[in-house]
């Protein structure tokens, strides 16, 4: 199969998949998981692997049933003001979050459990009281995707929840960006070698725009 229907099979049976945006966007590779099929030992790897932010996508509708704010648009603050981001997008960033049963939030135990609980959440949101079972701030960053998912805009939130929704997965997902040892992004050519290493799919985020979007 092409890689983008490897992918969608790949999400599909839980497994995490790399997908590079585009060159002229963020140039990253993000590590992605189903919010559901995270594990403390899938956090590890996002740590020690990926290395880069571990955040939650949640669909534009989950994010409005929990009353999911942008951050830029709730910060009063002057260093919230201005333009969009250098590659053009504006910042999916919305809260940070932890699931009301851990301790510090940060341990691998802690933000599996808070990940998972947003896979469940996210499958069901109107029988989720959010603010019930998670505090904020924590240490899990939640994105919120725009609503018309990768007609609106081409970052890993949609590319990630567009995936989700195409692999019948509840819409959450973690992503995470792959960084190299010297501390820059992670070259396509090296993110497609750790694919091949650990058995995982690679995709370009245009071949899953031309598939999904
Ligand atoms: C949060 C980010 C990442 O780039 C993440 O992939 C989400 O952002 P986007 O949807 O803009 O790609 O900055 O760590
Ligand atoms: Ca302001
Ligand atoms: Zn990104
Ligand atoms: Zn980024």
């Amino acid at each position: 199969a092409d890689p983008a229907e490897r992918t969608i099979a790949a999400f599909a049976r839980g497994d995490p998949v790399l997908v590079h945006d585009a060159a002229d966007r963020e140039g990253e590779t993000d590590l992605i998981y189903p919010a559901g099929a995270v594990t403390p030992d899938a956090v590890a790897r996002l740590r020690n692997d990926a290395g880069g932010l571990v955040c939650v996508a949640l669909s534009d509708g989950v994010a409005s049933a929990f009353d999911l704010p942008f951050t830029r648009e709730i910060v009063d603050h002057p260093a919230a003001d201005g333009d969009a981001l250098a590659y053009g997008d504006r910042s999916s960033f919305s809260l940070t979050a932890n699931h009301r049963d851990t301790y510090t939030g940060i341990t691998d135990d802690d933000r599996a459990l808070t990940i998972t609980a947003l896979g469940r959440a996210a499958a069901a949101p109107d029988d989720t009281d959010f603010a019930a079972t998670f505090r904020v701030p924590g240490h899990v960053h939640l994105l919120r995707g725009a609503p018309d998912l990768l007609a609106g805009r081409r970052g890993h939130t949609e590319l990630a929840l567009a995936l989700a929704a195409a692999a019948d997965r509840a819409p959450a997902a973690v992503v995470c960006e792959m960084l190299d040892d010297a501390g820059g992004a992670l070259a396509p050519t090296d993110a497609q070698t750790y694919a091949e290493e650990h058995d995982l799919v690679y995709v370009e985020g245009s071949a899953l725009v031309d598939r999904l979007g």
